[in-house]
Protein backbone atom coordinates (compact mmCIF):
# COMPACT_ATOMS: atom_id res chain seq x y z
CA UNK A 1 0.00 0.00 0.00
CA UNK A 2 1.02 3.57 -0.96
CA UNK A 3 0.88 5.94 1.85
CA UNK A 4 0.65 9.99 1.80
CA UNK A 5 0.37 12.22 4.65
CA UNK A 6 -0.90 15.21 4.41
CA UNK A 7 -0.98 18.34 6.80
CA UNK A 8 -5.02 18.50 6.93
CA UNK A 9 -8.26 17.52 5.57
CA UNK A 10 -8.20 20.17 2.94
CA UNK A 11 -5.10 19.01 1.18
CA UNK A 12 -5.84 15.47 1.59
CA UNK A 13 -8.92 16.32 -0.64
CA UNK A 14 -6.98 17.89 -2.84
CA UNK A 15 -4.65 15.19 -3.01
CA UNK A 16 -7.20 13.08 -3.94
CA UNK A 17 -8.87 14.97 -6.48
CA UNK A 18 -5.89 15.67 -7.87
CA UNK A 19 -5.45 12.07 -8.32
CA UNK A 20 -9.16 11.33 -9.48
CA UNK A 21 -8.74 14.07 -11.99
CA UNK A 22 -5.55 13.45 -13.45
CA UNK A 23 -7.20 9.91 -14.26
CA UNK A 24 -10.05 11.76 -15.82
CA UNK A 25 -7.57 13.34 -18.14
CA UNK A 26 -6.01 10.43 -18.87
CA UNK A 27 -9.29 8.31 -19.40
CA UNK A 28 -12.35 10.83 -19.97
CA UNK A 29 -14.20 7.44 -20.59
CA UNK A 30 -12.70 6.21 -17.12
CA UNK A 31 -15.51 4.24 -14.54
CA UNK A 32 -15.27 5.31 -10.99
CA UNK A 33 -16.47 3.75 -7.47
CA UNK A 34 -17.45 6.33 -5.45
CA UNK A 35 -18.17 6.41 -1.57
CA UNK A 36 -20.35 8.87 0.73
CA UNK A 37 -19.87 10.03 4.19
CA UNK A 38 -18.19 13.04 5.38
CA UNK A 39 -14.86 11.82 3.68
CA UNK A 40 -15.30 12.41 0.10
CA UNK A 41 -17.25 15.78 0.48
CA UNK A 42 -14.43 17.97 -0.03
CA UNK A 43 -12.97 15.78 -2.94
CA UNK A 44 -16.12 15.98 -4.47
CA UNK A 45 -15.98 20.03 -4.31
CA UNK A 46 -12.20 20.41 -5.61
CA UNK A 47 -13.82 18.07 -8.61
CA UNK A 48 -16.71 20.53 -8.87
CA UNK A 49 -14.51 23.35 -8.70
CA UNK A 50 -12.05 21.74 -11.11
CA UNK A 51 -14.93 21.03 -13.75
CA UNK A 52 -16.15 24.43 -13.06
CA UNK A 53 -12.66 25.73 -14.52
CA UNK A 54 -12.97 23.97 -17.28
CA UNK A 55 -10.08 21.21 -16.41
CA UNK A 56 -12.14 18.07 -16.18
CA UNK A 57 -15.26 16.49 -18.24
CA UNK A 58 -17.42 13.93 -16.86
CA UNK A 59 -19.13 13.53 -20.08
CA UNK A 60 -18.05 10.27 -20.49
CA UNK A 61 -17.44 9.44 -16.80
CA UNK A 62 -19.42 5.94 -15.40
CA UNK A 63 -19.50 6.04 -11.87
CA UNK A 64 -21.09 3.19 -9.54
CA UNK A 65 -21.44 4.14 -5.39
CA UNK A 66 -20.93 1.43 -2.68
CA UNK A 67 -24.04 1.32 -1.05
CA UNK A 68 -27.25 2.47 -0.55
CA UNK A 69 -29.41 2.30 2.79
CA UNK A 70 -32.35 -0.03 2.70
CA UNK A 71 -36.18 1.92 4.03
CA UNK A 72 -35.02 5.46 3.41
CA UNK A 73 -37.06 6.94 0.19
CA UNK A 74 -34.93 7.44 -2.66
CA UNK A 75 -35.10 10.92 -2.42
CA UNK A 76 -34.62 11.70 1.44
CA UNK A 77 -32.00 13.82 2.30
CA UNK A 78 -29.80 11.23 3.57
CA UNK A 79 -30.49 8.49 0.71
CA UNK A 80 -27.06 8.13 -0.59
CA UNK A 81 -28.63 8.68 -4.08
CA UNK A 82 -29.42 12.25 -2.69
CA UNK A 83 -26.16 13.03 -1.27
CA UNK A 84 -24.37 11.99 -4.42
CA UNK A 85 -26.99 14.30 -6.32
CA UNK A 86 -26.23 16.99 -3.55
CA UNK A 87 -22.87 16.83 -3.73
CA UNK A 88 -21.25 16.35 -6.70
CA UNK A 89 -23.63 14.77 -9.49
CA UNK A 90 -25.76 17.80 -9.76
CA UNK A 91 -22.70 20.18 -10.32
CA UNK A 92 -21.18 18.41 -12.91
CA UNK A 93 -21.97 17.11 -16.90
CA UNK A 94 -22.04 13.65 -16.01
CA UNK A 95 -24.86 11.72 -17.76
CA UNK A 96 -27.76 10.74 -15.44
CA UNK A 97 -27.80 7.13 -17.46
CA UNK A 98 -24.06 6.84 -16.30
CA UNK A 99 -24.47 7.23 -12.78
CA UNK A 100 -25.20 3.67 -10.77
CA UNK A 101 -26.06 3.40 -7.14
CA UNK A 102 -27.96 -0.27 -5.58
CA UNK A 103 -32.07 0.08 -6.05
CA UNK A 104 -33.25 -0.35 -2.52
CA UNK A 105 -37.20 -0.99 -3.62
CA UNK A 106 -38.26 -2.58 -0.97
CA UNK A 107 -40.49 -4.58 -3.43
CA UNK A 108 -37.32 -6.43 -5.08
CA UNK A 109 -34.34 -6.52 -2.85
CA UNK A 110 -32.74 -9.56 -3.18
CA UNK A 111 -33.11 -9.03 -7.27
CA UNK A 112 -31.77 -5.74 -6.87
CA UNK A 113 -28.15 -7.37 -5.33
CA UNK A 114 -28.36 -9.67 -7.93
CA UNK A 115 -28.48 -7.12 -10.63
CA UNK A 116 -26.08 -4.46 -8.87
CA UNK A 117 -23.67 -7.61 -8.67
CA UNK A 118 -23.91 -8.09 -12.30
CA UNK A 119 -23.60 -4.88 -13.48
CA UNK A 120 -20.83 -4.65 -11.30
CA UNK A 121 -19.19 -8.22 -12.98
CA UNK A 122 -19.90 -6.88 -16.47
CA UNK A 123 -17.46 -3.51 -16.12
CA UNK A 124 -14.04 -2.87 -14.68
CA UNK A 125 -13.83 -0.12 -12.03
CA UNK A 126 -10.75 1.46 -12.57
CA UNK A 127 -10.38 3.52 -9.72
CA UNK A 128 -12.25 3.33 -6.30
CA UNK A 129 -12.84 5.66 -3.71
CA UNK A 130 -13.14 4.51 -0.34
CA UNK A 131 -13.48 6.07 3.22
CA UNK A 132 -13.25 3.68 6.31
CA UNK A 133 -15.74 3.36 9.28
CA UNK A 134 -13.67 3.70 12.67
CA UNK A 135 -14.41 -0.37 13.01
CA UNK A 136 -12.36 -0.98 9.84
CA UNK A 137 -15.57 -1.11 7.45
CA UNK A 138 -15.06 -0.23 4.09
CA UNK A 139 -18.55 0.32 2.09
CA UNK A 140 -20.65 -1.56 4.83
CA UNK A 141 -18.73 -4.06 4.72
CA UNK A 142 -18.78 -4.84 8.99
CA UNK A 143 -16.39 -6.91 10.64
CA UNK A 144 -16.46 -10.65 9.79
CA UNK A 145 -17.52 -10.16 6.48
CA UNK A 146 -15.66 -12.83 4.18
CA UNK A 147 -13.65 -11.17 1.34
CA UNK A 148 -15.14 -13.31 -1.27
CA UNK A 149 -18.17 -11.38 -0.52
CA UNK A 150 -20.15 -9.87 -3.44
CA UNK A 151 -22.88 -7.35 -3.26
CA UNK A 152 -25.16 -8.49 -0.42
CA UNK A 153 -27.85 -6.96 1.78
CA UNK A 154 -26.07 -5.92 5.00
CA UNK A 155 -27.01 -5.59 8.76
CA UNK A 156 -25.78 -2.57 10.30
CA UNK A 157 -23.78 -2.47 13.35
CA UNK A 158 -24.78 -0.65 16.38
CA UNK A 159 -21.33 1.31 16.19
CA UNK A 160 -21.62 2.25 12.44
CA UNK A 161 -25.27 3.16 12.74
CA UNK A 162 -23.77 5.19 15.78
CA UNK A 163 -21.64 7.01 14.02
CA UNK A 164 -23.68 7.79 11.39
CA UNK A 165 -26.16 8.98 13.42
CA UNK A 166 -25.29 12.49 13.36
CA UNK A 167 -26.83 12.81 9.63
CA UNK A 168 -30.14 11.52 10.84
CA UNK A 169 -32.56 13.26 14.43
CA UNK A 170 -32.16 10.12 16.28
CA UNK A 171 -30.67 6.66 16.41
CA UNK A 172 -34.02 5.33 15.85
CA UNK A 173 -34.37 7.33 12.73
CA UNK A 174 -31.04 5.60 11.02
CA UNK A 175 -31.43 2.70 8.99
CA UNK A 176 -30.91 -0.88 10.14
CA UNK A 177 -30.03 -2.51 6.58
CA UNK A 178 -28.52 -1.09 3.38
CA UNK A 179 -27.03 -3.04 -0.01
CA UNK A 180 -23.24 -2.56 -0.11
CA UNK A 181 -21.18 -3.85 -2.83
CA UNK A 182 -19.03 -6.36 -1.10
CA UNK A 183 -15.01 -6.62 -0.54
CA UNK A 184 -14.62 -9.06 -4.05
CA UNK A 185 -16.18 -6.22 -5.28
CA UNK A 186 -13.49 -3.81 -3.98
CA UNK A 187 -11.20 -5.60 -4.24
CA UNK A 188 -11.63 -6.05 -8.35
CA UNK A 189 -10.94 -2.57 -8.88
CA UNK A 190 -8.07 -1.81 -10.29
CA UNK A 191 -7.05 1.10 -8.56
CA UNK A 192 -8.29 2.06 -5.09
CA UNK A 193 -7.99 4.82 -2.95
CA UNK A 194 -8.87 5.19 0.81
CA UNK A 195 -9.14 8.21 2.55
CA UNK A 196 -9.21 8.97 6.17
CA UNK A 197 -9.03 11.35 8.07
CA UNK A 198 -9.19 13.20 11.48
CA UNK A 199 -8.33 11.64 15.17
CA UNK A 200 -11.61 9.47 15.05
CA UNK A 201 -9.71 7.55 12.39
CA UNK A 202 -6.08 7.14 13.91
CA UNK A 203 -6.75 3.99 15.59
CA UNK A 204 -8.42 2.39 12.08
CA UNK A 205 -5.53 3.66 10.80
CA UNK A 206 -2.96 2.24 12.45
CA UNK A 207 -4.57 -1.21 12.62
CA UNK A 208 -4.71 -0.55 8.66
CA UNK A 209 -0.74 -0.61 8.64
CA UNK A 210 -0.14 -3.40 11.05
CA UNK A 211 -0.52 -5.84 7.85
CA UNK A 212 -2.36 -8.03 9.88
CA UNK A 213 -4.95 -9.52 7.37
CA UNK A 214 -8.36 -10.41 9.16
CA UNK A 215 -12.01 -10.78 8.28
CA UNK A 216 -12.42 -8.98 12.19
CA UNK A 217 -11.62 -5.57 10.07
CA UNK A 218 -12.69 -5.28 6.95
CA UNK A 219 -9.68 -2.76 4.92
CA UNK A 220 -7.19 -4.98 5.98
CA UNK A 221 -8.28 -6.56 2.74
CA UNK A 222 -6.41 -4.10 1.00
CA UNK A 223 -3.04 -5.48 2.13
CA UNK A 224 -4.02 -8.00 -0.49
CA UNK A 225 -4.86 -5.53 -3.20
CA UNK A 226 -1.64 -4.14 -5.67
CA UNK A 227 -2.79 -0.72 -6.52
CA UNK A 228 -4.04 0.73 -3.31
CA UNK A 229 -2.91 4.30 -2.03
CA UNK A 230 -4.22 5.68 1.55
CA UNK A 231 -4.74 9.33 1.70
CA UNK A 232 -4.49 10.37 5.09
CA UNK A 233 -3.83 13.45 7.31
CA UNK A 234 -2.03 13.95 10.56
CA UNK A 235 -4.45 13.83 12.64
CA UNK A 236 -5.32 10.20 11.65
CA UNK A 237 -1.33 9.26 11.32
CA UNK A 238 -1.00 9.73 14.57
CA UNK A 239 -0.20 6.25 16.15
CA UNK A 240 1.41 5.48 13.01
CA UNK A 241 3.72 8.64 12.76
CA UNK A 242 4.59 8.30 16.64
CA UNK A 243 5.38 4.41 16.69
CA UNK A 244 5.96 3.27 12.95
CA UNK A 245 7.68 5.76 10.27
P1 LIG B 1 -17.14 9.02 7.18
O1 LIG B 1 -17.52 7.50 6.97
O2 LIG B 1 -16.50 9.46 5.92
O3 LIG B 1 -18.46 9.71 7.40
O4 LIG B 1 -16.23 9.07 8.35
C1 LIG B 1 -16.61 6.65 6.37
C2 LIG B 1 -17.18 5.27 6.29
O5 LIG B 1 -17.98 4.91 7.17
O6 LIG B 1 -16.83 4.54 5.37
Amino acid sequence: MNLIICNDYESASKVVANMISDSIKIKPNITLGLATGSTPIGVYNELISKYNRGLISFSNVTTYNLDEYIGLPIDHKESYHSFMDRNLFNHVDIKRENIHLPSCDLNDLNNNCIEYNKMLNSTSIDLQLLGIGANGHIGFNEPGTSFEQETFIVELTNKTREDNKRFFNSIEEVPKLAITMGIKNILDSKKIILMATGENKASAVKRLFSQEVSLDFPASCLNLHNDTTIVIDKEAAKFILKNEL
